[in-house]
């Protein structure tokens, strides 16, 4: 199909053991198959200009905007078919009606995948080609064209009520992980949309607020994911924001779409507008966005459906506007082969009723990733725990009864279940120990009001640790409004319901206790229990097979290979946006002071120590790095093979995520102190050791220069630090690119 790219079988062994239930029947030839853009054996570009030819104004102007929640019209006389999409981006959303009321359909469960931060947290990109082929193959079933997603904004304030959506705050580890969750999906027979472009880093004021970006860090922050995702994943559809950036709102900017994202990157595909995200008519239409969608009727009234076409037909816009984004709409329609002879069926039938869509082997996956997310932030000898050794256990917490995959806004999924924190661990002692289980708290939600209370489910809770051999406590954010939601940023970093108080007599009562946070990010952990706990553990939003991925970490089955893809500051202060008091704004607008120190750049830079940092997580063995060797290109010396040597010293299996940073040295412009530039996850058997090798493109070594509008790597020196995390480098050498 068109110009994906498809991973060797070996990828994708998990998703062939799925039932083929997704029947396409396409009908034979009518008198209309002699009809040029039907010949399937001419070039995409030639149909799409015949087809073009036939289509009336009207009939053009149907296709450039919604005509429902969540498609656009087709052309039936033509053989167009609507454009069907949905969201995105942890899974395939339900089917809904106008203005997106929920259909309570039973045929349109889908697999619930952890949250994409905790993906990014897995640092590997084989899963995440896998996660993106999962959602693609439910998505085909289900008769999707267009998922809405990946999310991939970066994490510019670990406040922002999305964060769990997008993918942290590095533009290459954003960029990996990206690029292959697109090539997984695209490869099913789906097209991704990649969202919001660009620079929709806040949830607060997001439908109008102006952020004041420059240039460089738009180039070297914001847009390096959305650029791979164009250039290597070839992505065929890309969502216009809903914030204005440099004073032009998103779906409306002559920069970002023309010159950058359709001229200079060359992007083949359509630009969608976020729903509701278009404000007038001319700039939407002359400044490259291609399809306005909203969910609000009568869809007549879009900015680009009646009014552009009484533009159209008085001659203010010419119709060759209207032209070049008929064509790109129908270049996706091509490329999907959704195109045949109109007299023929074109159906797309799907059992879902019959057959679950969400297979055992979708369902595996999204354990695989959840038990590969999960970041183990700290751990005193009390991880994993031994089952022999316990009689009675304690779980506390609200989080150990929570599902979270319905909530968070438009990327809720509605899973046939969702194993609790509380149901897998149960499942996984199967009677072998006893269960207490204490709440603790009540969850928050957006009032942050106490409904009931509060002191008593502290005794509970407290006397329950107090009776147990070990305490297992759950806690952290949901994805209710004001924690982790659309539409909502979160107000402080703090964790709420009063669990930091809670969470202090916990381990008075019982030293033995292993917290588990989950979440989209950073809370602040300045209370004296973080110094008590012997063990931490991050688990993000670890989807349907969340409790059952939990189990096998917290008792060893599998060793927590995750690193943080986002820094945890020891306090909101820290963060460079509450330092240089820029966020949430002022008067509708936010400069983005910080410039292009986001996330560790700021606090590596500023010496901030953080209180974990960016890349950090432990595991049950231990790794060394040692030879590092730098062998530069030998003919142009533009680029380095990075090869070192990494073992498992421990007495365990694991996997070490090793980073590689690039730090110029004396630079001449202003460069953030260092910058990933590569990774490599690798596994590794107790005892084990490999050779590893990365290669550093020039790319690796350059910043966009605004005045030449373009990227350069200077001459010079580099120092190649390579590390466990970002304040853990382990071995260093200089190169001298030239
Ligand atoms: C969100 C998008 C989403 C769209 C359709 C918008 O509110 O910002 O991410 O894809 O709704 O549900």
């Amino acid at each position: 199909m068109g110009n994906t790219k498809k991973r060797p079988a070996k990828f994708l062994s998990a998703l062939l053991l799925a039932p083929t239930i997704f029947l396409a029947t396409f009908g034979i030839a009518s008198a209309q198959e002699d009809e040029f853009y039907l010949d399937g054996k001419q070039p995409i570009e030639k149909r799409v200009d015949d087809l073009l030819s036939r289509l009336t104004l009207e009939e053009k102007v149907s296709l450039d905007h919604a005509n429902s929640s969540l498609s656009t019209a087709g052309v039936p006389r033509l053989g167009i078919p609507e454009l069907k999409m949905d969201d995105g981006p942890f899974g395939v959303g339900e089917e809904v009606g106008e203005r997106f009321r929920v259909l309570n359909q039973t045929d349109d469960f889908a697999t619930a995948m952890p949250s994409t931060l905790g993906l990014a947290a897995t640092w590997n990109i084989n899963l995440a080609f896998e996660f993106g082929a999962v959602i693609g193959q439910e998505a085909k079933q289900r008769g999707k064209n267009i998922m809405l997603g990946p999310a991939m904004n970066i994490q510019r304030t670990p406040l922002c009520g999305r964060n769990f959506e997008y993918m942290g705050e590095d533009p290459f580890l954003t960029s990996r992980t990206a690029v292959n969750y697109i090539e997984g999906e695209q490869a099913q027979g789906v097209f991704s949309c990649a969202k919001h472009f660009a620079a929709n880093n806040q949830e607060y004021d997001r439908d109008s607020i102006n952020e004041i970006i420059d240039e460089r860090t738009l180039r070297e922050i914001y847009l390096p994911a959305f650029r791979a995702a164009v250039q290597e994943a070839h992505v065929m559809a890309v969502m216009g924001a809903y914030n204005q950036v440099n004073g032009q709102y998103c779906c409306e900017n002559q920069h970002l779409l023309n010159e950058i994202l359709k001229d200079e990157w060359g992007f083949k595909g359509v630009v969608i507008s976020d729903w509701g995200a278009v404000h007038h008519t001319d700039p939407a239409a002359l400044n490259g966005l291609d399809i306005e969608m909203c969910s609000r009727p009568p869809f007549e009234k879009f900015n680009l459906a009646n009014p552009f076409l009484e533009k159209l037909k008085t001659g203010k816009i010419p119709v060759s506007v209207l032209d070049e984004k008929v064509r790109r709409h129908l270049y996706v329609v091509f490329q999907l082969d959704l195109i045949h002879a109109p007299s023929g069926k074109n159906t797309i039938v799907s059992t879902a009723a019959q057959t679950p869509l969400s297979t055992k082997a979708h369902q595996e996956i999204a354990r695989k990733v959840a038990e590969e997310s999960f970041v183990l932030l700290k751990n005193k000898e009390l991880l994993p725990l031994n089952v022999a050794r316990l009689k009675t256990m304690a779980i506390i917490g609200g989080n150990a009864m929570a599902k979270f995959s319905y909530d968070g806004g438009s990327a809720k999924i509605k899973a046939p279940y969702e194993i609790t924190a509380l149901e897998g661990i149960s499942n996984y002692l199967n009677g072998k120990a006893k269960i207490i289980y204490a709440k603790g708290y009540y969850p928050p939600d957006s009032s942050n009001s106490v409904p009931g209370d509060g002191s008593k489910l502290v005794a509970e809770a407290v006397a329950a640790a107090k009776s147990a051999d070990a305490v297992v406590y759950v806690g952290g954010l949901n994805r209710k409004e004001g924690f982790d939601h659309e539409g909502w940023d979160r107000r402080d970093l703090k964790l709420p319901a009063g669990q930091d108080e809670l969470l202090g007599k916990i381990v008075e009562a019982n030293p033995k206790t292993v917290v588990v946070l989950i979440g989209g990010g950073a809370v602040e952990m300045g209370h004296a229990w973080l110094s008590r706990v012997p063990a931490l553990l991050y688990a993000w939003y670890p989807g349907m097979e969340g409790g059952n991925a939990l189990a096998s970490v917290l008792f060893g089955d599998v060793n927590p290979s995750g690193k943080l893809p986002c820094t945890f500051p020891k306090k909101l202060a820290d963060t460079p946006t509450t330092a240089l008091d820029a966020y949430p704004g002022t008067n509708g607008t936010v400069i983005y002071k910080e410039g292009l120190l986001v996330g560790y750049r700021w606090y590596d830079t500023k010496k901030i120590e953080p209180l974990f940092p960016f890349g950090y997580g432990l595991s049950y063995t231990r790794f060394k790095y040692s030879k590092l060797k730098l062998v530069p290109d030998s003919n142009s010396k533009k680029s380095v093979t990075v090869e070192f040597e990494l073992a498992n010293t421990g007495g365990r299996a694991g996997a070490e995520i090793a980073e590689i940073y690039v730090q110029p040295v004396n630079p001449e412009v202003f460069r953030p102190l260092k910058e990933l530039k590569g990774f490599r996850k690798v596994f590794l058997k107790a005892g084990e050791k490999q050779n590893v090798s990365v290669t550093l493109g020039a790319d690796a070594f350059a910043y966009y220069d605004a005045g030449q509008k373009g990227w350069i790597a200077k001459e010079g020196e580099y120092k190649i630090l390579v590390g466990s995390s970002s304040r853990d480098i382990r071995l260093d050498d200089k190169f001298k690119l030239r």
